[in-house]
């Protein structure tokens, strides 16, 4: 059967959209530009790989934490170069049997709650919140092959610990290069404790992940209020450490107001 030049047999949605907007009603010759240029757009949109079919798929916090943080998972993937990074700063890689249990959830939990806050804020597209939320619930992964007794430290880690902590940020990126994580998780990972590095997601997650740590109970120290919060990170803006905007953006989110500055007493001499 043929249809408007076409055989059925090798029927497309591309060659339906060419025969019927394409050849009947050249771009050149419709009457009404407004018309021609949605027509115009079907025919893109045809053209374009996968864009009729390609959706963002839902999150869910609950999914992606069982899905990565798994010790069966990520002892299949301490191979060479993670065997490398660990024996570098003098540890051993660690996870439990089965789930990883020796790690703080909560703080990625919310580290993933103020993210999405701060993305929703500043208006993303479906697509990046997506990679937002995943990548700042993996960011970091790294830690379950930190040793228990540095993670848990109630007082401050000396030197060689604190290497050894500090090397998370390069375990999770090889952890989800093997997992197959997208790039901005990676770079998430990679680059959520220095200064200056990664892209706008990751900027997102270093306030979202400062913010969560800073309000919570850690071995080390009590929870701050939010006003206590706040007053460091507007610090760590002026340093150049965190986006202003972002952090703006989380405080509204939260429905937070700055407070007004204490006006002093003028005291006539
Ligand atoms: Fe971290």
């Amino acid at each position: 059967m043929v249809l408007n030049g076409i055989n059925m047999a090798n029927i497309t949605p591309k060659s339906v959209v060419t025969s019927t907007f394409g050849h009947v009603l050249p771009k050149n010759i419709l009457p009404f530009r407004g018309i021609n240029d949605i027509r115009q757009e079907q025919i893109d949109a045809v053209n374009k790989k996968d864009s009729f079919t390609k959706t963002t798929p839902t999150f869910n916090f609950d999914e992606c934490y069982e899905k990565y943080y798994n010790a069966d998972k990520i002892n299949s993937v301490i191979n060479g170069r993670i065997k490398e990074i660990c024996a570098e700063n003098g540890s051993v890689p660690h996870v439990e049997d089965d789930i990883i249990t020796n790690f703080d959830k909560h703080h990625i939990e919310t580290t993933y709650e103020y993210a999405a806050k701060i993305g929703k804020e500043i208006k993303l597209n479906s697509d990046e919140m997506y990679k937002l939320e995943v990548a700042a619930t993996l960011h970091d992964i790294g830690k379950t092959l930190i040793p228990d007794e540095i993670l848990n430290k109630p007082f401050g880690l000396d030197p060689d610990e604190r290497k050894i902590i500090n090397t998370h940020s390069e375990l999770g990126y090889e952890i989800l290069k093997e997992l197959g994580a997208d790039e901005d998780a990676l770079d998430v990972a990679l680059n959520h404790h220095k200064d200056g590095a990664g892209g706008k997601l990751c900027d997102i997650v270093k306030i979202a992940d400062r913010y969560s740590a800073l309000t919570s109970v850690r071995p080390y120290k009590g929870a701050f209020t939010p006003e206590k919060a706040f007053a460091i990170l507007d610090k760590e803006v002026k340093e150049g450490k965190i986006k202003g905007d972002y952090l703006q953006a989380l405080k509204d989110s939260l429905g937070f107001k700055d407070p007004k500055p204490i006006e002093k007493e003028v005291v006539n001499a």
